[in-house]
């Protein structure tokens, strides 16, 4: 080599390094929970535009390494290269890569796998039952067992699952950080065990190895209004495996069965996820760390049989204990009760240092909100949420829950021995430890708020899989609200290991139903297999939303005979006219039309939804088909979904463009379904739409369905000054009101809280749901301007939409091949943009009234003429017009869609018209009176005179002003 070429290859292994090498998706367990895991890196590289031309995988395994050569771009989700790894496995892989025409990185670091047992073939142990049964309800039980080891440990695995959710001890230590294991599945044909490496955990000696099994999931009593019960079979029971590799080779195995001690006493008296934890400090002994404790009350444990094929490895992010928050504040309330404010609405438990005499009972009372400020805990419907922890009289003890969680920002504390200080307690936030990938600032502090608490409302509901809410007698599976919050759940953080999981009990329990998706799932409210549109959609949405953001395909080969399955069950259903009507729907779910005890109720006929999903399932499963290489399927959907919009369009929409229904959602679902037939009609409906959402005074009109659609539906028919009032719009209902009613996470309802501070009255009112906070999906690619162009970010579009007078935005996303972030600020009428693109990945960049730019890694920065109206806007709370200086006077024939635009004159008159009450029992946007067709007159002429000149003066006097301004 000359010098010259040693020069050249020693500058190339600067500048090209693999960063990252990972196999399966982030934050998955520790031991895998397959024997070909996909395989990913990051490079980063100073080439610009640098692309990922071949790549070799290297793997070590038992003293040989055998390397893979890859001709091809692919960094992500790489399918395993070598021979399928076996249980009990170490190995380590390595990568290196090379651009075109480029020599070899060098490797990145070897990342160690590791297998433990890979499924029921590799599961020994029984299942084990206390031999007596249960004192009390939700008793925990406790198994316990001696062993020595019997040469020297090289390594130790631990393997455990139960009926129910238990914490493992190994000599006094609890073994791993997780909760709740072994999580919730669809029990009845899955359920996961984990692994844990215990080597540095045992002792010389004797050892002692047990768990607490409590009823967790298992024994809940699932089902509303008096209708509950225990859905699976069977009482708590244990199954632990422990495996001893020895320096010689030779293995050992410990063993649940029928030698180990089992007892119903201990000091977690009763605990239920709903009802709480109970704790008695007095009843804490050795058992579980010292083998020659003698342990009162202990009798041996049964095995009882069980289907081992249920039995897998867990694949979704362990629920751990994320964080702790110290109180705000310790106060009393008005009937003299200590309630403590969090000041975040957030789920886990409250962990207290106590120090109290013997038989002292502390009680913890868990609620989102309060109510004339006492704990409201009406929303709980039967949910206690109660915990109590029993003072031995030992000394300072620390205490939390471990087998109960709760949706709570206060908590009342009754029983504590002396004033409790706010040093005494801190709450522990609990939650899937899935790791964070999205974020955006938009410089606005109520959007900046709103976004926070999507991201808190998200991290509420991911306790081991995507739940409704985290508080009341429910927490369940819905599968509607993880259809419509797919996409956002996707960019805030990694969600493939967590939702594929979800998904496989998707399709186990789609199976049981003939091919209909249930409700929830796991499925326990059982009952008559009944479909009902977008939320049975999550079939086909959230395999989707996975592969737009991962790019791994084996999300959607796995799911494809669930989504062929739910699509078949909509054919059905739609039968010979393509047209899926009549029976239950959950339709435009809560929808602010809908009264507090009819949810259902809403604008939009929930046969237009039913149609409207029937395509979009219809277009992602030919989508998919195609992508899978099943040309016959491709062809036989997609000519379906043809036939459905065909239908659609000639039931539902009219020649001029209206839409059966004109609510705002059934334009959204058209245009962004692409349900319509050419850019006129589209063009047509984006109008109208933009049409009602100005006569409701941009206070929204959506429920789950068209929530997550409307400001998409709105920009892409060029309405984008509309999709911003909408989005900041702070009236009730909207995304903002929330916010500037103290909302610290994601309502349920529109207003969960009222405008008057009190609770909704319905018994459906939740402070912690995130379906209405999927328009954070639209904030991220059109505020921060970042989109997925090819599944997984390959390319990426880059194409931030300015309005609502934002001035500064940063957005960024930690995709699988690294940081795509995005800076872009308004100043002095022009548009400055930032975008940061990682290697092997190409954006494709567009511009307000610029060409589509395509480049590829590094970072670029452009300055373009803002676009008129990107500049510093009014919006609608805060007076002062667009720009300043648009205004206009107004007089009697004024219409009322031009006084809605000029927040000033709106709310004169708004507060005229309330305080004559006039339109009678509403506002004249719950009305939707802002419309075009309505004249000033149309609204003052009813008016008593008094108000009529009140109110024509002060708007005449508004454009004045505004004249000389
Ligand atoms: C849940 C929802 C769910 C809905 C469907 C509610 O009780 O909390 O979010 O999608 O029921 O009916």
């Amino acid at each position: 080599m000359t010098a010259g070429e040693q020069a050249q290859a020693g500058r190339h292994d600067r500048v090209t390094a693999v960063v990252a090498t990972w196999a399966e998706a982030k934050g998955r367990p520790t031991f895998l929970a397959t024997a070909t895991p996909t395989l990913s890196w990051q490079v980063t590289s100073e080439t610009r535009h640098w692309l990922q031309a071949a790549c070799e995988i290297e793997l070590a395994r038992g003293g040989q390494t055998t390397t893979a050569l890859l001709a091809s771009r692919s960094s992500q989700a790489v399918t395993w290269p070598f021979a399928p790894l076996a249980a009990y496995e170490t190995v380590s892989v390595r990568v290196r890569v090379r651009g075109d025409g480029e020599e070899w990185s060098p490797y990145g670091a070897a990342v160690e796998l590791r297998t433990g047992p890979l499924g029921g073939a590799d599961w020994k142990a029984p299942f084990v039952i206390p031999v007596t049964s249960a004192p009390r309800e939700r008793a925990a039980a406790r198994f316990w067992q001696v062993f020595e080891p019997t040469r020297a440990v090289r390594s130790a695995v631990l393997s455990v699952t139960a009926h129910g959710i238990y914490e493992a001890v190994l000599n006094g230590a609890v073994v791993g950080d997780e909760v709740f294991a072994p999580g919730w599945s669809a029990y009845r044909d899955r359920l996961c065990f984990q692994s844990y490496d215990v080597t540095a955990m045992l002792a010389g000696g004797r050892n002692v190895v047990g768990a607490v099994v409590a009823d967790g999931w298992y024994r809940e009593r699932f089902g509303f209004a008096g209708h509950d019960r225990i859905v699976y079979d069977g009482p708590a029971a244990l199954s632990a495996q422990l495996r001893i590799l020895y320096e010689d080779g030779s293995i050992g195995w410990v063993l649940s069965d029928g030698s180990w001690s089992a007892s119903w006493e201990g000091p977690v008296v009763s605990s239920s996820i709903y009802q709480g934890e109970h704790y008695d400090a007095r009843q804490e002994d050795d058992a579980f760390s010292d083998p020659d404790a003698v342990v009162a009350e202990h009798a041996v444990a049964v095995i009882v049989p069980t289907e081992r094929g249920r039995l897998v490895p867990a694949s979704a992010p362990p629920i751990r204990r994320i964080e702790r928050r110290a109180p705000v504040a310790v106060t009393t309330s008005p009937s003299g009760r200590t309630i403590v404010d969090f000041g975040q609405d957030l789920v886990g438990v409250v962990e207290l240092d106590v120090d109290a005499p013997e038989g002292c009972v502390v009680t913890l009372r868990h609620a989102e909100v309060l109510e004339d400020g006492e704990l409201c805990t009406r929303p709980l419907r039967a949910a206690a949420a109660t915990d109590s922890y029993t003072a031995s009289g030992r000394g300072p003890a620390r205490w939390s829950p471990r087998f109960t969680f709760h949706g709570f920002r206060y908590v009342e504390v009754s029983g504590w021995p002396r004033p409790l200080e706010p040093g005494d307690l801190r709450a522990v936030v609990v939650h899937s430890d899935l790791v964070r990938t999205g974020w955006l600032t938009t410089g606005d502090a109520l959007l900046d708020k709103l976004h926070d608490n999507v991201v808190w409302s998200m991290r509420g509901n991911m306790v081991g899989l995507p739940t409704d809410c985290p508080q009341r007698d429910e927490r369940l599976g819905w599968t509607g609200d993880i259809g419509v919050f797919a996409a956002t759940a996707t960019y805030l953080y990694d969600c493939s290991a967590l939702l594929g999981s979800w998904l496989v009990d998707l399709r186990l329990e789609q199976d049981r139903r003939g091919g209909i998706v249930p409700f929830v799932v796991p499925d326990v409210l059982g009952g008559e297999p009944t479909a009902a549109a977008a939320w049975g959609d999550a079939a086909t949405i959230v395999p989707d939303a996975l592969y737009r953001s991962s790019g791994d395909t084996s999300v959607l080969a796995a799911s494809y005979p669930s989504m062929r399955g739910w699509v078949e069950v909509l054919a059905r259903l739609a039968g010979d006219d393509d047209l899926w009507t009549g029976g239950f729907q959950f339709g435009d779910w809560l929808d602010p039309a809908a009264p507090p005890d009819d949810p259902a109720k809403a604008r939009t006929d929930p046969d237009i939804v039913a149609t409207a999903y029937d395509f979009r399932s219809t277009s992602i499963l030919a989508a998919t088909a195609l992508l899978l290489g099943r040309a016959d399927d491709a062809a036989r959907y997609s000519a379906r979904a043809a036939r459905i919009r065909d239908a659609f369009v000639a039931t539902y929409v009219t020649p001029a463009g209206r839409i059966v229904s004109d609510a705002s959602t059934a334009y959204a679902l058209a245009i962004c379904f692409g349900l319509l037939e050419d850019e006129a009609q589209r063009a047509r409906a984006g109008d109208r739409l933009a049409e009602l959402v100005r006569a409701y005074g941009y206070r929204i009109q959506t429920g789950f369905v068209g929530t997550p659609l409307v400001c998409d539906a709105l920009c892409a028919t060029g309405h984008v000054d509309a999709a911003y009032r909408l989005l900041t719009e702070t009236g009730c209902p909207s995304w903002l009101y929330p916010v500037t009613m103290g909302a610290t996470t994601t309502w349920e309802r529109w207003d969960s809280l009222l405008p008057d501070g009190r609770v909704n009255p319905g018994e459906m009112t939740s402070f912690n749901h995130y379906a209405l906070g999927a328009v954070a999906d639209w904030m991220h690619r059109r505020i921060g301007g970042i989109a997925p162009a090819e599944p997984g970010y390959r390319v990426v579009d880059i194409a931030p939409v300015p309005g609502g007078g934002l001035q500064h935005v940063s957005a960024r996303l930690d995709s699988a091949y690294g940081t795509i972030a995005v800076v872009w600020s308004v100043e002095d009428e022009q548009l400055n943009l930032r975008a940061s693109i990682p290697a092997n990945v190409e954006a494709r960049v567009a511009l307000p009234g610029s060409a589509v730019v395509v480049v590829g890694s590094g970072v670029h920065e452009w300055t373009v003429p803002a676009r008129t109206g990107d500049g510093p806007a009014g919006r609608s709370r805060a007076g002062g017009g667009r720009n300043g200086n648009e205004r206009r006077s107004f007089d009697l024939g004024s219409s009322l869609a031009d006084v809605v635009e000029d927040p000033a004159a709106r709310a004169a008159l708004e507060k005229a018209a309330a305080a004559a009450g006039f339109p009678a029992g509403a506002s004249l946007s719950d009305k939707g009176m802002w419309r075009s067709d309505n004249r000033l007159r149309d609204v003052v002429g009813r008016l008593p005179a008094d108000d009529r000149e009140r109110i024509v003066a002060t708007l005449a006097r508004i454009g004045q002003r505004d004249a000389t301004t």
